[in-house]
């Protein structure tokens, strides 16, 4: 029995019954532990705690009316930690036994699952840090892979309001040919400071330009960015943001219901032409944007004047959960059922 309020979960941490190990060692990957401490014992010379040898995933997992258990595009998330895996020069997790530990984990863990009425979902994280002593910028031989889960709500506490953004050029979060494109610890430090300052300022996230002329849109602290205007779904191109699984999904969806797709580079200037504006990603699903202050330059770009979503958006929204759900038909092959 839990005694969770479902409905007026926030995205926080919350412990599970269980979580899953796996412990790279010898040149071989070990057998999947099961574990109910939350508690890792870690040598301090980790490279994972000193130079930044780890990378993490981000996946959820919904509740369905026939009470089935769904995963999203688990295979995804899979291939994108082991690029992030080979561009930290970490020990690769094979898809095969990521996918394994990702079901183990939701399986052990069934009673946190939300229901499917809370409209909340179970949010699974894989974890990958290298566990070997090194003191020289090296990398290490001995790794460890975690998955652990808990039940979450909306990200942004407006959930599927619009909310607002923040433009800065006091911030790089990743270098042009640096680590942004994959899904490591070290970005997310980058942001921290940023995320601070626009959380102080009463905006939920940074949107950063890119790092090197500060001239065109590259992706919201934790999400992706999108535009629409004239039935078009515009998404940056750039070497230096995460390739979001719920972007690619969107995108996806977006030819579907009829719509151009564009992904490119979005010039600054561009955003005072879109209709609506949003951010995606596996946390924030889609939150639409209400306005962007670039605070250098006193502008602002308003795309929700009436704090609702936009149509476009809601659609891509209603699409997606549907899917996620399982209330509508999973026509593209991105549903794993657990249960
Ligand atoms: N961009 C960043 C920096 C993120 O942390 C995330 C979250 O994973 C995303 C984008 C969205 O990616 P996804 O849709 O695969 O969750
Ligand atoms: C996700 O959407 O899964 C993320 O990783 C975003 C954030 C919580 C880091």
């Amino acid at each position: 029995m839990n005694n969770i309020d479902w409905s007026s979960l926030s995205f926080s941490y919350m412990k599970a019954d269980y979580n899953v190990r796996c412990y790279y060692r010898d040149g071989k990957w070990g057998e999947l532990e099961i574990h109910s401490s939350e508690q890792v014992s870690i040598h301090m010379a980790a490279t994972g705690l000193h130079y930044g040898q780890e990378a993490f995933e981000g996946l959820k997992a919904f509740k369905g009316q026939d009470g089935k258990t769904r995963l999203f595009r688990v295979e995804e998330n899979a291939k994108r930690m082991y690029n992030s895996a080979v561009g930290t020069m970490m020990a690769a997790v094979p898809e095969k036994l990521f996918v394994d530990a990702v079901v183990k984990a939701v399986e052990l863990n069934k009673r946190f699952v939300p229901p499917y009425e809370s409209g909340a979902s179970l949010y699974i994280r894989p974890l990958l840090v290298g566990t070997g002593a090194k003191i020289g910028v090296a990398p290490t031989d001995e790794y460890l892979f975690m998955v652990f889960v808990m039940p979450v709500g909306p990200y942004f506490k407006e959930g599927f309001k619009p909310t607002d953004m923040m433009i800065s050029r006091k911030y790089d979060r990743a270098a042009p040919l640096g680590t942004g494109h994959i899904k490591v610890g070290g970005n997310y430090a980058a942001s921290l400071r940023p995320g601070d300052e626009a959380h102080s300022k009463g905006y939920s996230a940074v949107l950063f330009l890119d790092s090197k002329e500060k001239k065109f849109i590259d992706e919201c602290g934790p999400a992706n960015f999108f535009g629409i205007k004239d039935n078009t779904y515009v998404t940056p191109k750039s070497d230096s943001i995460l390739p979001s699984i719920t972007n690619k999904s969107l995108v996806q969806l977006a030819e579907d219901m009829g719509m151009t797709t564009e992904r490119r580079p979005i010039p600054l200037e561009e955003l005072s032409t879109f209709e609506e504006a949003g951010a995606c990603g596996t946390a924030a699903v889609i939150s639409p944007i209400a306005k962007i202050d670039d605070i250098d330059e006193g502008r602002s770009y308003i795309f929700s004047k009436n704090g609702e979503p936009g149509e476009i958006s809601e659609k891509l929204y209603n699409k997606l959960r549907a899917i996620q759900y399982g209330d509508a038909p999973d026509t593209h092959g991105w549903i794993t059922i657990v249960e």
